[in-house]
């Protein structure tokens, strides 16, 4: 079948969905960022790294802090990863507009969402200016999961939020 010429930008739409996040770290004002640029940038060491626009409050956050977390949200929480996409910590508590729990992390001053099956741990390691996000990569130093967390419970977003489709093949 043919195929047509796109435009560079147009390319990155392709992709049929990145996993969805909610980064949080120690401020002045604890904060919550919903994220979708997400990435594993090493196994061994175990690293993690989120990217974020220089215009987020939770930029200036992630610059200065020594840690963060990355909790993964469930289908559930749909309600509260729009919030915490939506509104800025520059204006609210996003813990208490998106009725999320803060819980203590165990190696981290960042707050964990106890809402969220999984939270990760990370210790700030490299800060990566790309474009028009920065990566903030971190060392995995502690990471919990709740018994019942299930992958296929897990969002997806490009758009549209999704969770994953069908097996095809074992790897
Ligand atoms: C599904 C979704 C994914 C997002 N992914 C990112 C991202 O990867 N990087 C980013 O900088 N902003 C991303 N955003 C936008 C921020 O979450 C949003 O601007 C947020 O209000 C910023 O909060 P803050 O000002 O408290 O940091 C995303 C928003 C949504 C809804």
């Amino acid at each position: 079948m043919k195929k047509q010429k796109m435009a560079p930008s147009d390319a990155e739409d392709v992709f049929s969905g990145f996993p969805v996040v909610l980064g949080t770290v120690k401020g002045e004002k604890d904060n919550i960022i919903t994220l979708a640029l997400c990435h594993v940038f090493s196994f061994s060491p175990a690293l993690i790294g989120v990217g974020i626009a220089p215009a987020r409050y939770s930029f200036g956050l992630f610059k200065e802090s020594r840690d963060f977390a990355v909790n993964v949200p469930d289908v559930p929480m749909l309600r509260a990863v729009k919030i915490c996409g939506a509104k800025s910590g520059r204006d609210v508590d996003k813990f208490a507009a998106a009725k999320l729990t803060r819980e203590k992390g165990d190696k981290i001053s960042a707050p964990l969402i106890a809402e969220c099956p999984v939270n990760i741990e990370c210790v700030k390691t490299h800060e990566l200016e790309t474009g028009d996000h920065t990566w903030f990569i971190g060392e995995i130093v502690a990471a919990r999961k709740r018994e019942d967390y299930d992958k296929g419970k897990m969002l997806l977003y490009w758009g549209d939020y999704r969770t994953i489709g069908a097996l095809v093949g074992r790897g």
